[in-house]
């Protein structure tokens, strides 16, 4: 029987010009890039390459772009050191009721030190309803928002696309942490 694979979302074979890019950093440059060595400091030209390449591509300094080695290590990273870093100004953290266990267990973790947790409705695609994310916000000094960018569906581009307008315009104090959004979106 001929096997189908649709699990696009979870992961995905490698574009080949990525595996070819990639190839020499696993045969002939693979110094740690924290060594003070040739071989090393070859390695950490690449990797402060690929930093200003992701940079540049939402507009941001390259040293705000920080590589975690996957997805649970960037949730913790970003929801908690966020949420801990900026604790005395604000203490709301918004998300949807749909997201992945390693964002949803970080909130729990949050909520059990004191974090005020929204979990937003989605309807029956996966979207939340940008006018819920702008209902929600309580204080738009002190909101985390963490939604999932990630759908293959037209309206969840254009829902993303609004809720990404009204942080930018009316919420700019408010961090917003956009998942597994970013090659959908530039
Ligand atoms: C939002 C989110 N966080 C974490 C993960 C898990 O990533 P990893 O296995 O790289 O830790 C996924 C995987 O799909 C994810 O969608």
């Amino acid at each position: 029987m001929k096997k189908v694979y649709l699990d696009y979302a979870a992961t995905t074979p490698t574009y080949p010009k990525v595996a070819e890019a990639i190839r020499p950093y696993f045969t002939e440059i693979f110094g740690n890039p924290s060594s003070i060595h040739r071989f090393g400091q070859d390695a950490r030209k690449a990797v402060e390459s690929a930093r200003e390449k992701v940079a540049s591509l939402i507009g941001a300094n390259p040293d705000e772009i920080v590589f975690t080695s996957g997805g649970t290590e960037a949730d913790n990273f970003a929801l908690e050191g966020v949420a801990f870093a900026n604790e005395k100004k604000g203490n709301h953290i918004i998300t949807s009721k749909i997201e992945h266990h390693a964002v949803t267990e970080c909130a729990e973790f949050l909520a059990e030190r004191g974090f005020n947790i929204s979990y937003l409705p989605v309807d029956k695609f996966g979207i939340v309803d940008p006018e819920d994310v702008k209902k929600t916000i309580t204080d738009k000094k002190k909101a985390y928002i963490s939604i999932p960018m990630l759908s293959k569906q037209p309206p969840m581009s254009r829902s993303m696309r609004k809720i990404l307008a009204l942080i930018f315009y009316q919420f700019p104090d408010i961090n917003f942490m956009g998942l597994k959004g970013l090659a959908r979106f530039i």
